[in-house]
């Protein structure tokens, strides 16, 4: 039986990417019904909405979403969609893996870390007011309740996943109330999980550190403005933003999608990059039992890029989102491992 699943392709290079990963996961033979509906910008000219309740429905009943970027007005115009969908289906852990795969070139090799990210508080929530003229306020707001939680998802995810050791990121140096409460919940559920390895860094040396030994961290657990932007980082110690997904994840609803964004400077042109949305596509497929296929798609990415010849141009490549996509839907309908290169 098909699996019903939301698509949301976003804007910019998101429907690129997510028309992409559809005709990759039907060349697995995983028969998905996709459910699609639009947000941002697009389903503002459609439905008057940027978040119609349509699309929250579709993502409520399905359980699960697959989805691209959608583009955020800067400094101006309407909030954030990613924001509002994260906060009002109660998405609150973001889970990004980090790691190096074969023949994406990386200033680093051996890289294997797990971000998670609180996803629905913090500064991120965007609390602004203006107090004067020339006088504005944003609003950190920390609770102990999403600290409590997103600390357990990080030593849950450790504990069931092999992983020896979780990160707790902060400034709590200056920010001692806010980013404080969020250390004492990280540390009070750390003693939980004592076969997990717990140790606190500074945010600003927690960068500097990934930049010089990455390899030394394995799940960093972070608020979520530090989140996103050590997200980030994250992608670009194994080779940028086209290759790095993610899963936003709640009780009951899981929203995929990758680290990057709508991309602007590329859109429309078959250039970017699928493999981050095919990523969280792969990470969806697992969630809904379908791991076979999940490994089987994984296995036809990993000889593709290991080969080399079929890049997209962000990892030094040529190759168009399209000659990309065929090259991966090759390498699944017939596996030769060479694929790549003799087309
Ligand atoms: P971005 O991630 O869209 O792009 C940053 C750089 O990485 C650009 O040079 C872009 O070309 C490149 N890049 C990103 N994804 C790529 C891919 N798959 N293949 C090849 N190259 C790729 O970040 P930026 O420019 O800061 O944000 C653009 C818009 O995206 C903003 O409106 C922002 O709010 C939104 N955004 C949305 C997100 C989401 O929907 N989850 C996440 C991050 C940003």
């Amino acid at each position: 039986m098909a699996h019903r699943v939301t698509l949301i392709p976003g804007d910019g290079i998101g429907p690129e990417v997510s028309a992409a990963v559809v005709r990759i996961i039907q060349a697995s033979g995983v028969a998905i019904d996709w459910d699609e509906h639009h947000a941002g910008i697009t389903a503002l000219e459609q439905s008057g909405q940027t978040l119609p309740q349509a699309l929250l429905d579709s993502v409520t009943a399905n359980t699960v979403a697959l989805k691209g970027p959608v583009t955020t007005p800067i400094g101006e115009g309407f909030t954030s969609v990613n924001v509002g969908l994260r906060k009002t289906l109660d998405l609150y852990a973001n889970l990004r893996p980090v790691t190096n795969l074969p023949g994406v070139p990386s200033r680093f090799q051996g890289v294997d870390l797990v971000i998670v990210r609180e996803n629905t508080e913090d500064l991120y929530a965007g609390l602004e007011h203006q107090v004067a003229p020339g006088v504005v306020e944003s609003l950190k707001v920390i609770t102990a309740a999403a600290s409590q939680r997103i600390s357990k998802f990080a030593f849950e995810h450790a504990a069931n996943n092999g992983r020896r050791k979780v990160t707790a990121i902060h400034k709590a140096n200056i920010m001692k109330l806010t980013d404080g409460l969020f250390l004492q919940c990280a540390r009070a559920v750390a003693r939980d999980y004592p076969d997990v390895q717990y140790e606190e860094k500074i945010v600003d040396n927690a960068c500097m550190q990934l930049v010089m030994r990455p390899e030394q961290f394995d799940v960093l657990l972070l608020p979520n403005l530090y989140g996103d932007i050590v997200s980030d980082l994250g992608a670009g110690l194994v080779g940028g933003l086209g290759v790095v997904p993610g899963a936003n994840l709640g009780l009951t609803i899981a929203v995929f999608e990758a680290v990057h964004g709508s991309a602007p400077d590329i859109a429309g042109q078959d250039l970017a990059n699928p493999t981050a949305l095919l990523l969280s596509a792969l990470m969806m497929l697992r969630h809904l039992g379908e791991r076979t296929a999940a490994d089987v798609i994984f296995g036809a990415v990993s000889r593709v890029l290991a080969a080399g010849v079929i890049r997209t141009r962000d990892l030094g490549g040529s190759a168009t989102t399209t000659a990309y996509t065929d090259a991966v839907i090759r390498e699944i309908d017939s596996p030769r491992g060479e694929s790549a290169a003799t087309v």
